[in-house]
This record gives structure tokens, sequence and C-alpha cells, in this order.
């Protein structure tokens, strides 16, 4: 193969994010020949956006903190749709993670005695996210970005993988190409490890930024993998949304966990006319009254903006819906009134230098204007909870692009914590299949390079066609608009429809210019996974008729116990079409499954 550039590897991680990073120094650790590949910069990735801190029971705030009420809080945010064996390797492990992270340079904020200090998020029954200020993602990358530089780990950045390359069942490597030189480049691996996080840029509304597009999701999908879950798609209650430009962006959970309140354009704290009924204050006349009694962790209460992510998003849509929402569309985020100026500048300083330079708005002294951004996907790649492999042999997943750990909904923090743990259990884990191979390894092809070399410079063949930015907004559009909040039968099928002909539309893009830095080019490789990533998350979103966590029928509201809460759904892909299935849920075993029934 002359005209390319080949690599091989014992184990290739795809994507720089937290759980490729910490995938990557584990299977280098194991003694793997170990390379990273991302489409961006080193250190860009989605990880930054879990701005508020990392989940785990470390129980130093709150003794009462083990690993059984983090699983069992998991659980229980996810509606119980979890796989039980990821959340309980999560919970018993994220504390390690964590400690390890601080061994290798992370700087946690401290509690007066000097412990990590850690704060309160929805869903937690305690005080649990180990926190940098509200820069935490950004401390992890930059620890772990650090620790793979020290032990000389190769990285290729703004490098593109195509397609994933088999050998029989086997995963053999991955084709792909550098953007800045335009050639194309073949790694030989017989691990690989997706760990190219989520699908958040096929939304209007998003926090996530131009990599997000499916790529993993839809590598594993083409190459025979399966996906789970992929119906429940998180939308993050707060992004800002104004000015139109800054839409979307991320307005950490940590406002709300260090005592932000909604309101709505009358002023009036709406969450409290969300809580369930199970929950509500038995006598509580005004508001302050209110406040006091939800306000009181010892006895297992927290103000209703801190429920679970999916219900404080919709009770935001509804106010908005009802003509209650502020100017922009939004509605209203106030720690204002609640906390000092110092205090705020001290716990989120970059919530308060983003709206200073980004909306002109002084956090210490007015609200924000917020509203639900699409932010992750609980769907994704169907892996083995303890080595993280997917069914086709040799393929990793970690970290979002991975399934089944979150169930219907994800708890703010359970996501840093997430891809430490599974990031590094797919290390090792890859490590250890590509060095039990031996002289065994699979083979790569000629025949499916050129193939994939043939299929990646397919636009540039097409006179006239059209340009991938157009269609790449309409399927914007039509995820926002059609499978965005509440879903509704007719309006899912209006969108299988429109994203059918936009895969018509797609096979006669065309692009201009060369092969060198070429976003047009990119943006249309981008955009076949995002399709098929956006029909995955309609068909499984058309199947599930009932409510749950990310997935809300407006025609089918209530949360059907009986029958859906005892299946997940799998998407497959035959290299045409997309197909989905019911699958019986994982059932834990009695001391598991006992843990979930305690009250507290
Ligand atoms: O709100 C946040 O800081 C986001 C955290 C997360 O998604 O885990």
């Amino acid at each position: 193969m002359p005209d390319l550039d080949t690599h091989s590897y014992d184990v290739l991680v795809i994507g720089a994010g937290g759980s490729g990073l910490r995938a990557a120094i584990a299977a280098h650790d194991a003694g793997a020949r170990t390379a990273v590949i991302c489409k961006s910069l080193l250190g860009k990735a989605h990880t930054v956006m879990a701005e508020g801190g990392v989940a785990a029971a470390m129980g130093n705030v709150w003794k009462e903190d083990n690993w059984q009420v983090h699983f069992r809080d998991t659980m229980r945010g996810g509606k119980l749709l979890n796989h039980y064996r990821m959340a309980e390797l999560h919970a018993k492990e994220a504390p390690d993670r964590v400690w390890e992270l601080e061994q290798w340079g992370a700087l946690f904020d401290r509690t007066p005695d000097g412990l990590i200090s850690q704060r309160d998020f929805g869903g937690h029954r305690y005080a649990r996210l180990a926190h940098v200020g509200d820069r935490t993602g950004l401390e992890i990358i930059r620890t772990l970005q650090q620790r793979l530089v020290q032990l000389g780990i190769d990285v290729f950045m703004e490098h593109t993988v195509t397609t994933l390359l088999k050998d029989g069942d086997r995963i053999a490597g991955a084709f792909g190409y550098d953007r800045e030189l335009g050639r194309f480049v073949v790694f030989e691996a017989p691990s690989v490890v997706l760990a190219t996080g989520g699908i958040g840029k096929s939304w209007k509304v998003t926090s996530n930024s131009w990599e997000y597009t499916g790529d993993g999701h839809a590598l594993a999908l083409r190459s025979g993998a399966t996906l789970v879950n992929m119906e429940f798609v998180q939308f993050h209650p707060t992004g800002m949304v104004w000015p139109p430009s800054v839409r979307g962006i991320l307005v950490t959970e940590g406002v709300r966990g260090d005592g932000g309140v909604l309101r709505n354009s009358e002023g009036r704290r709406f969450m409290f006319d969300y809580i369930p009924e199970f929950f509500k204050a038995e006598t509580a006349d005004t508001e302050e009254e209110a406040d006091r009694w939800y306000d009181d962790k010892r006895n297992n209460r927290r103000p209703p903006e801190l429920l679970p992510r999916d219900e404080v998003a919709r009770a935001i849509n509804n106010e908005i819906k009802e003509g209650r929402g502020s100017p922009h569309g939004g509605v209203y985020l106030d720690i204002a009134t609640r906390r000092s100026a110092e205090y705020i500048q001290r716990r989120l300083p970059s919530m308060y230098h983003q709206f200073m330079e980004l909306a002109e708005v002084d956090i210490t002294k007015e609200a924000m204007e917020i509203g639900p951004t699409c932010h992750y996907v609980m769907g994704g790649v169907e892996v083995d909870p303890d080595t993280e492999e997917s069914i086709v042999s040799g393929l990793f997943a970690a970290g979002e692009v991975a399934g089944g750990m979150h169930g219907a909904n994800r708890l703010g923090g359970n996501s840093l914590s997430d891809l430490l743990v599974f990031g590094k259990r797919a290390g090792d884990h890859a490590a250890a299949h590509a060095q039990n191979l031996g002289d065994n390894r699979p083979k790569i092809h000629e025949e499916d390079v050129q193939a994939a070399e043939t299929g990646a410079l397919a636009p540039f063949s097409v006179e006239g066609g059209e340009n991938p930015y157009t269609i790449q907004h309409e399927l914007q559009d039509v995820m926002q608009d059609l499978v965005g909040i509440i879903r509704v039968e007719a309006e899912i099928k209006e969108a299988m429809e429109k994203l059918a002909s936009l895969k018509e539309r797609m096979a006669h893009m065309s692009i201009d210019g060369h092969r060198q830095y070429n976003p047009a080019w990119h943006l249309s490789i981008d955009l076949r996974n995002m399709l098929l990533v956006s029909e995955a998350v309609a068909q499984a979103a058309l199947l599930r008729k009932e409510s749950r966590g990310g997935h809300t029928r407006g025609d089918y509201p209530m949360t059907d116990y009986d029958y859906w809460g005892k299946r997940n759904l799998i998407v497959s892909y035959d290299g045409d079409a997309v197909a989905v299935k019911e699958q019986p849920l994982p059932v834990p075993p009695p001391e598991l499954a006992a843990l979930l029934e305690e009250e507290h």
C-alpha cells in the first residue's frame, strides 16, 4: 500500500477525551503498544463540559456515603434500565479512580479539614461530586493528558477514522485520514477502543461541539456491533439561551448544586410545582417554608431544582410552553439572591466569566436566562460490563459511546466517573486481548482499504451536487423539532421520512477543492455518521411506547413498569437499514436487588 501511511499497534484508541486517555494509559501500563487518534486536538473533548464534578462515594463530606448508596442512586436515576453490573462496578471503583488522579497531579478543591471537597448534584443522596471549582472536566483532561505525554504514548491529532477494518469476524485495525495533509492512513491493531463520545451535534441546541457526530456509534454499527438504549438522549436543563451565537452552551448543574434556583417570568420558583407526589412536603404554605423543608439532607430531602435532569428539563420545557418563559425562550436561574458574590466567584468562576464575557450578565447580581440543551446520549455500544468488549471480537468501547451504564437517564457527575472506571477497564482488556493473540493477529485486506478510500473520496466525484452544510442544518432541525424532549408518534414518523430523504440527498453531495484541510469534505464524512445514528434514535424512540428518563412520549406519558421496564432496545445495521429489537433487561442478583428496595 505505497501511497498510504501505515502504522502498527496492539491497541488503537479512537478519541482523546477522558475515556480514551484513561484507556490508553491502562493499555500502555499493561505493556501494549498503544496509540491514540483523535479528530480534533488533544485535550479538546466534551469531557470538559462535565464542569461541576466527578461522582464518587468517598464519604468526605457525608461519612454515611458508600458504593451501595451510589449504586442505588445511579440505578434509580437511570429509571432502573441501567445494566446493574456496570452500575455496580462504577460505584465500587470510582473512588479509586479519583484518588489515582490526585496522585497524578489533579488539584481538587478541599474541605476545611483538607479532604477532597464534594458538592451536591441532582439525584445523588449525598454531596458526592469531587470538583475543581466548575472546571472539573478540564482538570481531569489536563491530568490525563500530562500523564499520557509523560508515558510517551503516540498521539495522532486531527486524524479522522472513516472505517473499521476487519479480518472475518475480528477487528484488524482502522482506516482514516490526516486532515491537515489529506493523506489516508491505515492502523493495523487487533484491539480498537472506541472512545469517541456522543452524538449531540445532530440537534440544533446542544452543548456538544463540532466533533460529536456519533462517529464511534456509527463505526460500531457498520462493523457489526450493536447499540443499546439509543432512544434515551439527555437534555441538560441549563444551557445558555442568549445571545443566539452561544445558545446551548452549558451552564453547570453546580449552580443549582450550590444553591441556585429556577424561576419563571412571574418570579415563581416553579420547581415546587413539579415535585413527585410521594416526595411532597406535607405542610409548607409559603415558598420560604417549602425551601426550608426541602433543603434538608439529613432527612433525605433536597431542593426541587436537584431532581434528576430529565425531570427538571421537562418542567422548564413546560413553563416555556405555557407562556411563563423569559424573553429569549428560557427561564431564569438565580444564584445572585441566594449566595454572596464572593461565594459565587469562588465556587463558580467559569460561569461568572462565561456570562460576563458572552452575555454581559453579572451572575452575582442578576439571574441567568437558561433552557434545556442536548448534552449526552445514554445509548451506545452494547458491551460486556466487565471487559467493555462489544459483540465484535477486538472492538471495545468506553465513556459516552458505550451504552448500558446510565439506563434511561444519567445523573450529573456520573459521566466523569464512568469514563475513568470504564476507560481503565477497556484499556486493560484491550491490551490483554491483543497480547493473548500471539502470532494469530488478524490481517488487513487490501480490497477493504481500497473500498474505504473510494467511499471517502466519493463526494469529490459528484458535480453540482448539494452542499453538506445545507444537509447538516436540515438534519439538526429534524432532530430538534421532531425527536427532541417530547416525542409523539406522528412526529417521529415524519422525522424518519425526512431522514430517508436526507439519505437520498446525501448520496449526491458534492465537495469542491482538494483534500488538505477541507472542512466540507470532513463534514460530508461526519454526516454519514450523524444520519445513521439519528435513524437509530428515531426508530428506537418510535418503538418504546412509554415515557422514562430521557425519552418522553407525549402520546404515552406514563412509565410502563410491567412491559417496557423489563426491556432494552437493541439497534443493529445490515449495511442498508437500521433494525431495532427488544431484549430482556439483565436481572440483578438478590443482594443488589435488595439495595434497590431500601427506602433511603
Ligand atoms: O452540569 C455539569 O456540570 C455537567 C456535568 C455532567 O454532565 O456530568
